[in-house]
């Protein structure tokens, strides 16, 4: 071969060479804060995805709605755009998986061990089973406790929900929660909830206290109620064509740091958010409220009928194997 002919054929292998050697990019987009528990663990994984992978793979965590908005975030995962999300279990309804707005039933679970029952049960697989025609693969839930109730007026009887426009994520189950109590649902991205508030645009929201005290909530409302009425985690997903065209050994290094993060998703949880609420208490902005067991049994009792009339949207037999993975037991 010529010398001219040599240096071609070496500036053409170039470009093969450095692609051999780049990373492969997996961007994991969220939108709260990198200060939450789905924040730190997000962190924690790509922690440890870079160290298992020794660099075959980096993981770019875009926190805090910075690349998409709930809705949005979801399209670009299906088209590639992204390769990886951790939305929470309420925002699947839109994308037509509605069984996974049985995690949105109010009062479903007495306490995180009922939900983890579901999720780490075949009823967990089995849901994640149904986003695969979506191009969408699950991988593991990740936990946040239980929700408290924000307004500007004190939230203690059923009575003093009524004709709040309450904010809440795209779940027709949290939909008819709101309008059992006598308030207006308003469906709204989570990065446009503080700014909502602030303005009037709606009057109150419920949500995870590590959410509310990371996003400011405290600053634009007066009173919160402890009604731990509902239930936030999420589903940490991937692009199916993405991960299933990955090497195998890389996607088994992955797997392995995603069961170590999901492990530290979980056991953070519940300590962030009391630290959460702790910080709220300690701001001085907020009247907090704990309902008094009479309270709280007029909040099921105006709940219940929810359940009963999801029961279309969701399914009957969803319902049914969630109450009996999760123990549930109709208040009486
Ligand atoms: C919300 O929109 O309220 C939550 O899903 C935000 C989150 O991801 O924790």
């Amino acid at each position: 071969m010529s010398s001219r002919r040599l240096v071609l054929a070496a500036a053409l292998a170039l470009p093969v060479l450095a692609s051999a050697q780049a990373p492969i990019i997996i961007k994991f987009s969220h939108v709260v804060t990198p200060d939450t528990p789905k924040g730190k663990a997000a962190q924690r994984f790509k922690e440890l995805a870079e160290a298992k992978t020794g660099g075959r793979v980096k993981v770019e965590v875009h926190p805090n709605s910075r690349l998409y908005k709930d809705k949005e975030e979801m399209e670009a995962l299906q088209l590639g755009s992204v390769q990886m999300l951790a939305p929470s279990l309420a925002k699947f309804g839109p994308l037509g998986v509605k069984e996974f707005e049985v995690f949105d039933l109010p009062f479903l679970f007495k306490d995180t061990e009922a939900f983890r029952a579901i999720t780490d049960g075949a009823m967990g697989e089995e849901l994640f089973r149904k986003l695969e025609p979506k191009g969408i693969k699950g991988l593991a839930y990740w936990d946040n406790g239980f929700q408290i109730m924000s307004a500007n007026r004190p939230l203690h009887s059923v009575a003093d929900f009524k004709g709040l426009r309450m904010r809440i994520q795209s779940s027709k189950v949290l939909d008819a929660q709101m309008r059992a109590l006598g308030a207006f649902p308003q469906v709204m991205a989570f990065s446009e909830l503080y700014p909502a508030l602030q303005a009037g645009v709606v009057d109150g929201t419920e949500n995870v206290p590590s959410n509310l005290y990371t996003q400011k909530i405290h600053e634009v409302q007066k009173h919160m109620t402890l009604s731990n009425h509902g239930h936030l985690a999420y589903a940490v997903i991937v692009n199916k064509k993405f991960w299933d065209g990955l090497p195998g050994d890389i996607r088994g290094q992955l797997e392995a740091a995603l069961k170590e993060a999901t492990a530290y998703a979980n056991a953070i949880a519940s300590t962030e958010n009391d630290a959460a609420l702790a910080s709220i208490r300690a701001s001085g902005r907020v009247t907090l409220h704990t309902p008094t067991p009479a309270e709280l049994n007029a909040w099921k009792q105006a709940l219940m009928p929810v359940h009963k009339a999801m029961e279309p949207r969701v399914g009957k037999a969803t319902i049914a194997a969630a109450y009996r993975a999760a123990g549930f037991v109709a208040p009486k």
